[in-house]
């Protein structure tokens, strides 16, 4: 049952998460070639406004929950070494702890990415991440 809550957990803040990145990269970024320099940055910053209250809690219950999901299923470590899954899934989790840290560094502390500065690498990595969470289970 817990397990059960932390997934569920797990796929709606990602849904959140995914949704934000979504909507800034395939619609607000358009509007960009369609609005005049002035209401893009109203847009913007109406958009940043609201989903600032949503979006980095989303993060962080994705990474919590994450971290829950490794622990029941990471499983033992043979003497052969670690198996494709457990590798596919270091790299998950190794990829999105960094998206949640940045979010989280960025949002809470004011600490601006070195690399990363735009929307759009992490809207790539998302992509990437919800690949390796279904090819993992299949290697
Ligand atoms: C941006 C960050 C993340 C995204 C987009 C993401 C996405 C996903 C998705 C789409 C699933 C598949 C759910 C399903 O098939 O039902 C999943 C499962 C999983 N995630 Fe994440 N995740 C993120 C962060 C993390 C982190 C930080 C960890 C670990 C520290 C983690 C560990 C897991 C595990 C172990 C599963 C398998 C659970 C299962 O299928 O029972 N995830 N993730």
């Amino acid at each position: 049952m817990l397990y059960l809550i932390a997934k569920l957990i797990h796929i709606f803040s990602v849904l959140i998460y995914g949704g934000f990145l979504f909507t800034d990269n395939l619609i607000l970024m358009r509007m960009q070639k369609t609005l005049s320099t002035q209401k893009y940055a109203e847009v913007r910053s109406y958009f940043k406004e609201f989903t600032k209250v949503l979006v980095p809690k989303a993060l962080i219950l994705v990474v919590l929950s994450g971290i829950y999901l490794f622990y029941v299923n990471f499983g033992e470590i043979s003497a052969d070494g670690l198996s494709n899954f457990q590798v596919l899934l270091i790299l998950k989790a190794f990829l999105a702890s960094w998206l949640g840290l940045r979010g989280v560094l960025q949002v809470f502390f004011n600490i601006q990415p070195l690399i990363f500065k735009s929307h759009k690498l992490p809207f790539i990595l998302v992509i990437f991440i919800v690949i390796l969470s279904q090819v993992m289970w299949h290697v």
